[in-house]
């Protein structure tokens, strides 16, 4: 655990622009900043950073939050992976709550391999550029591949020496421990006790977590020899999991946020190529076949999924069944294939990048109808062997866990096999049937979905507060009805709560507009739960005469408070029930001026509202009294209130209306 003087020692280092910054082109606008959101894909920008509230909020897509959030949503990391970016880059020591030896022996353990793969990896690297071996023999092979010097040293690529000590000597020379030389692969340990590198006059691929850290090494040979093994990777250790890894996933996993889509290749050279082309979302399996933690990986990212196939039918036909397992994950997947002989990168290298994306573009298929074409053709007009494709491919869609999803490829499949949809369905409840029952009998395996903390949060971001977005201003409809129009006047309180809480109303002899606010609604209850609990921290605080500040809300535990408190304290407009209408839309800038009528106005909408229902109580009552006496007292009642209606109109007239 992270100390919590470490915490507060991050979060008041990080600067909402420099955290942003390193990611997102900045500009200064008024009195925040605006950039291409990083988290959609846009061409005018709608990502807006508050320098002084220290947070994000893109009016396009709805994310929002402090820097510890950017880091998070960006780099999909936990909180205290994000904690610890932070405290790296602005030169926080971490300090940690106490842990176990045990734990403490495993982190070490870890931490010490990291650092050796690291090293190698830099040794490789200085092998390719900086002796002669490595640029005659290493940098000469890149680049007879095609290979831009920009994307050698975007992959960190390196070269290792035809030798049989070349790393080990060094590594020892440096004062690496020869058991994490040998735990890493690195070092392979004859009987005699001798060992050797296990790299030699290769050219290397070093293989990076998510953070860009290297766990382990590929290393190609350049010999064209078919008895020496084209590939030599790192073997499995404890930092190198290969089924929980996917090589290019570090470079690609902003690309793939953006084009909310993943392309999967079979080796390196393919993921490296296609970056070269310009097409960054590209990770690869390396070779063997997908595991399920690798799916995982993907699914943190993306739902979509289009796998890459080299032109080999043999091959295609041999693969459709693991991707069954991506299915039963429940991703969307595509194929594509290219022509005979071809591999992304050749085909890349052959045609060039407009070429590449082109033809990636335009010719991908939904995986169901792919399996469904290949198998039909290769059965023919054999009606056993058709029997059989059916139920290979009804197997594939039960596998799909939404069920409408299922039902429109039934549908389509039913077309494509020429065969009654009812039959398919039949066959499809056959075999759901039997998997529900082999998953009561095994109840442990199956419990929750491998995505049930993986679930984006519901949609903060359709609620009328947002009406006010510039960009959501055209889908909503001009008439406010009467509960949105309600909800947008307590969230104008809450707005002006937050922004301007703390800062003292002239008009009412420098209380702090929180305290006037909320004095003047000692009467009135909020309909919104939401804002209700944001009211009743201010009036917790307010009994200690004390004021919450923007950190309280933006680091809130509950994320519906958070979140709220960010899409409002980013809010560049006023939050009018008539904020469809342009004139009267009232930018912030403007308002700090004019605090009073901003304050006022609030205050007045909301009590108008009351007055409103009262009068309506009142009509209420006065349908149904019958004495006299009383009679009168309403009536006096009822005028009192239309006049204070007719005042607080003619109040808000000459507000709103500017
Ligand atoms: N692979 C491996 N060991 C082998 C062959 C392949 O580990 N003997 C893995 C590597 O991760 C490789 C991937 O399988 O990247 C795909 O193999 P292949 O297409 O043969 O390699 P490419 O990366 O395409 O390399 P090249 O284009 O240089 O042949
Ligand atoms: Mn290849």
């Amino acid at each position: 655990m992270i100390k919590q003087e470490t915490i507060d020692k991050i979060l008041d280092a990080a600067r909402i622009e420099e955290v942003v910054g390193d990611f997102v082109d900045l500009r200064k606008r008024g009195t925040s900043m605006i950039g291409l959101c990083p988290f959609h894909n846009e061409k005018t920008p709608s990502f807006h950073v508050s320098v002084s509230k220290g947070i994000y909020k893109c009016f396009g897509c709805g994310a929002g939050g402090d820097a510890v959030r950017f880091v998070m949503e960006l780099e999909k990391y936990a909180y205290p992976e994000a904690l610890r970016y932070l405290a790296q880059k602005y030169n926080i020591e971490v300090e940690e709550t106490a842990v176990s030896p045990e734990q403490a022996a495993v982190t070490d353990h870890r931490e010490s391999l990291l650092v050796v793969t690291n090293w190698a990896s830099k040794f490789f690297r200085d092998c390719l550029w900086d002796t002669d071996d490595g640029r005659a023999i290493g940098l000469s092979y890149f680049r007879e591949r095609g290979y831009r010097e920009d994307i050698i040293k975007k992959f960190e690529l390196g070269y290792s020496p035809e030798a049989w000590e070349a790393l080990h000597g060094k590594a020892i020379a440096a004062g690496h421990d020869e058991d994490f030389l040998q735990e890493t692969g690195l070092i392979v340990r004859k009987d005699d006790g001798k060992s050797y590198d296990r790299f030699r006059g290769r050219v290397m691929f070093p293989i990076h977590n998510l953070t860009g850290r290297v766990l382990g090494f590929g290393g190609r040979t350049l010999k064209t020899d078919k008895k020496v093994p084209k590939y030599v990777n790192s073997p499995e250790s404890i930092i190198y999991h290969k089924s929980d890894v996917l090589y290019g996933l570090f470079f690609a996993k902003k690309a793939i946020t953006v084009a909310d889509s993943c392309y999967l290749v079979e080796g390196y050279a393919d993921v490296i190529s296609m970056h070269q082309a310009g097409v960054e979302n590209v990770v690869a399996s390396s070779g063997t076949s997908l595991t399920s933690g690798q799916i995982r990986l993907i699914a943190r990212y993306t739902k979509n999924v289009t796998i890459l196939f080299d032109g080999d039918a043999a091959g295609i036909k041999a693969s459709l069944r693991g991707l069954d397992m991506l299915l039963e994950e429940g991703m969307n997947v595509k194929v594509l294939l290219f022509p005979d002989g071809d591999d992304p990168d050749s085909f890349a290298m052959k045609n060039g990048a407009d070429a590449f994306k082109q033809y990636i573009e335009g010719n991908s298929k939904d995986f169901i109808f792919y399996k469904t074409d290949v198998l039909l053709k290769d059965a023919g007009t054999d009606p056993v062997k058709r029997a059989e494709v059916i139920h290979d491919v009804v197997e594939s869609i039960a596998l799909i866990p939404d069920d409408i999803k299922a039902s429109v490829f039934i549908r389509e499949c039913s077309n494509l096999l020429d065969i009654e949809e009812r039959l398919l369905i039949s066959e499809l409840n056959k075999l759901r049937l039997k998997a529900s029952r082999k998953d009561q009998q095994l109840p442990e395996k199956k419990a929750s979905s491998p995505f049930a903390g993986n679930e984006p949060p519901p949609d903060l971001f359709m609620d009328p507060a947002d009406g006010v977005a510039p960009s959501l201003e055209t889908t909503f409809s001009p008439k406010v009805n009467k509960s949105q129009s309600i909800a947008l006047q307590e969230r104008e309180i809450i707005r002006l709560l937050l922004n301007y809480g703390h800062v003292p109303a002239k008009w009412e002899q420098d209380y702090p507009i929180a305290f006037v606010l909320l004095a003047g609604l000692q009467d009135v209850t909020f309909t919104d739960a939401l804002c209700q609990k944001v009211v009743t921290v201010y009036l917790t605080f307010m009994e200690r005469e004390e004021l919450p500040n923007d950190r309280y809300f933006i680091t809130h535990k509950d994320r519906e408070i958070a979140d709220l408190a960010i899409t409002l304290l980013a809010s560049p407009y006023s939050l009018s029930p008539n904020w469809n209408d342009e004139k009267r839309k009232i930018y912030v800038a403007q308002e700090t001026d004019n605090l009073k009528n901003a304050v006022l106005g609030a205050l007045y909408r909301i009590k108008k509202r009351k007055v409103e229902q009262n009068m309506q109580d009142v009509r209420e009552e006065l349908r149904q009294e019958t004495n006299a006496e009383n009679l009168e007292m309403l009536m006096v009642k009822y005028q009192k209130l239309k006049m204070m209606e007719k005042e607080i109109t003619s109040y808000l007239g000459t507000v709103i209306v500017k």
